[in-house]
């Protein structure tokens, strides 16, 4: 039976459908192509395009194939936007999961994965978080997530869905096929490294925060460790348990270490000014992920900034205009 992978022509999406076809897993990919790219969906792979706010998509999909789990990444996951637009976040990231929890059910199917985030936490009390901390979101992206993963929780209850929520703290990196092209591009690391392929200079957002550099302190994980995590936890829905896992290296780097990590790995200069704080930025975000690492087995394995930023600088170096200039 194929796996529904919704957002697959996107960033991490598209990592995760590569990683399933190679364990050879069927992959069906769902996706607007509003942000994703047709071209980081391999040719082989089924690709059907519409919106899941719409149920006769939904229905047609399910009447296509016969479904049993979905990887749910299609989202709008910008928290700037957000903040301008709430109502695009609430209808888009929430009905698309409702329409695909009521067709999953309907069809008898079982498993549902959800990209959720770390903005389900809002302002962390304490550092390193884990999956006991408050959930007070301080933003609608993070506040339609957190109402994502409580339609699983009735759905599990009420239909005996199992349901994962992955809650990705600062994705990034690269693979030698699938990288990082959101436009617009709010990222720090993919920001940086436009700069040497002709972007305009980063602008530091805030250099007055309670942290060592006064910068703010994020962790990265590498989206290959992201979509290992994945792989884990749909076997492990597989034998019926799931659960809401933090998925971070439990290492922040402030935004100078990431900008010097850059500039080591291309050996050349990021030109940067000082800016502003950007409003609704926690000072530090580190993950505590010791659940996923017990429960699913999880163990990222590429969780040094180098390593990171290095392979996101091959692919940009291969693809500086992103998919379209591929
Ligand atoms: N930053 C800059 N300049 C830039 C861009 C970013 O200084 O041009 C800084 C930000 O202020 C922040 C850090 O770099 O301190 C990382 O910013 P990103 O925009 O790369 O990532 P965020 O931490 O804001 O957001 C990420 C995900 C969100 C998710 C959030 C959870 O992109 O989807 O983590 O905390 F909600």
């Amino acid at each position: 039976m194929p796996i529904l992978v919704t957002g697959g022509g996107g960033y991490i999406g598209s990592v995760v459908v590569d990683a399933l076809s190679a364990r050879g897993e069927s992959v069906v990919v769902a996706d607007d192509l509003a942000r994703g790219h047709r071209e980081a969906v391999a040719p082989d792979v089924p690709l059907r395009i519409g919106d899941l706010t719409d149920p006769g998509f939904v229905r047609q999909l399910f009447a296509e194939f016969s479904i049993d789990a979905i990887l749910h990444f299609a989202a709008w996951s910008q928290v700037g936007e957000s903040m301008r637009e709430p109502g695009k976040y609430f209808r888009n990231n929430y009905v698309g999961v409702l329409n695909l929890l009521e067709a999953l059910v309907a069809s008898g199917g079982r498993s549902f994965i959800l990209s959720s985030t770390a903005a389900t936490y809002g302002e962390p009390t304490s550092c390193p978080i884990d999956e006991a901390s408050p959930t007070l979101p301080t933003n609608p992206y993070g506040a339609s997530k957190l109402q994502c993963e409580q339609l699983l929780r009735w759905f599990g209850e009420l239909h005996g869905l199992r349901w994962t929520a992955l809650r990705y703290f600062n994705a990034a990196g690269a693979t030698a096929e699938r990288g990082e092209d959101h436009e617009p591009e709010t990222h720090l690391i993919p920001l940086a490294l436009r700069t040497l392929v002709g972007g305009s200079p980063l602008t530091v957002f805030g250099l007055d925060y309670p942290t060592p550099d006064g910068t703010c302190i994020r962790d990265y994980i590498h989206v290959s460790d992201l979509a290992d995590a994945h792989l884990l936890a749909l076997d492990a829905l597989g034998r019926g348990e799931g659960g809401a896992y933090n998925l971070g290296n439990g290492t922040g780097f402030s935004v100078l270490e990431v900008i010097a990590a850059a500039e080591s790995v291309t050996g050349r200069t990021i030109p940067w000014q000082a800016g502003p704080r950007r409003a609704g930025d926690p000072a530090r975000l580190v993950a505590s992920s010791g659940l996923a690492r017990e429960r699913l087995g999880w163990s990222p394995s590429r969780g040094d900034i180098r390593v990171i930023v290095e392979s996101a600088w091959r692919w940009m170096e291969r693809h500086p205009r992103g998919y379209r200039g591929a």
